[in-house]
């Protein structure tokens, strides 16, 4: 891409849904038929502006190596990438849920060291350390609420929203972890070198969610 291109990583998925209004709002829409479309590289109505859609847990990577100048990601992805080289501007308010720690409805109660099942090794781990908990934790990567129905985990730590799936599954929901919602990144360095390109768009960005506000 050249210095005259802002590339935007978009996360497939629910955050796409909410993100593609908000672009609206700012005047920017994708060209290609986003749902029909075998192209990984979208046009949009500004020649300067490019979009990927990605993997939700792929944005941060993205925007970390400069392959897309800014994103669109969720707090969890951000969390879990690490944030190295991207610079987090604003918080979009879309795609709200929160990242808890859930168990059986009759969970007897932890005996000694439990096994937690997650998506999300990292913020697991950085919880149970700040409550000095030793867990084995068991990396899954969907699904996480059958852990504990099959005896594959005591615990698990997931996103619960409506709190539906939990509810679904004889689960509870016993501790917050922290709020998620999608994030709009900046890579670092684009942050200085397409600064005349960049600038106005997190401006024009920041107006678009005060209005909403
Ligand atoms: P991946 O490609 O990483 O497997 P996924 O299939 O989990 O992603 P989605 O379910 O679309 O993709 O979730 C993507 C993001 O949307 C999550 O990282 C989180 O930020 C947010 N999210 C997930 N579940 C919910 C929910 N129930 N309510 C609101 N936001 C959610
Ligand atoms: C997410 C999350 C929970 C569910 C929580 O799954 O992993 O399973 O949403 O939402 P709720 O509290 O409103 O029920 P998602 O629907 O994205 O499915 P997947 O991650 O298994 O693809």
């Amino acid at each position: 891409m050249t210095d005259k291109t802002i590339t935007i990583a978009l996360s497939k998925g629910r955050i796409l849904k909410d993100t593609l209004p908000l672009l609206a709002k700012m005047g920017i829409e994708i060209v290609d038929d986003i749902k029909t479309t075998r192209k990984l590289i979208l046009d949009t109505n500004h020649d300067h502006i490019k979009a990927v859609v990605v993997r939700a847990t792929d944005a941060p990577t993205y925007v970390e190596y400069g392959a897309a100048d800014v994103g669109v990601a969720g707090k969890d992805s951000i969390v879990e990438h690490g944030g190295n080289g991207l610079y987090e501007m604003l918080d979009l308010r879309i795609a709200q849920c929160k990242l808890m720690v859930a168990e059986h409805k009759d969970y007897a109660g932890d005996k000694g060291r439990i096994r937690v099942a997650t998506k999300y090794m990292k913020s697991a781990k950085a919880y149970f350390d700040a409550q000095g908990q030793q867990v084995d934790l068991i990396k899954l990567y969907g699904s996480m609420e059958l852990a504990p129905l099959v005896g594959l985990a005591d615990k698990i730590v997931d996103l619960v929203d409506t709190g539906n799936t939990l509810k679904a599954n004889n689960l509870v929901p016993t501790e917050h972890i922290y709020d998620v919602s999608s994030r709009l990144i900046v890579n670092q360095s684009s942050m200085k070198t397409k600064d005349d390109l960049l600038k106005p768009f997190v401006e024009e960005f920041k107006k678009v969610m005060d209005e909403l506000a």
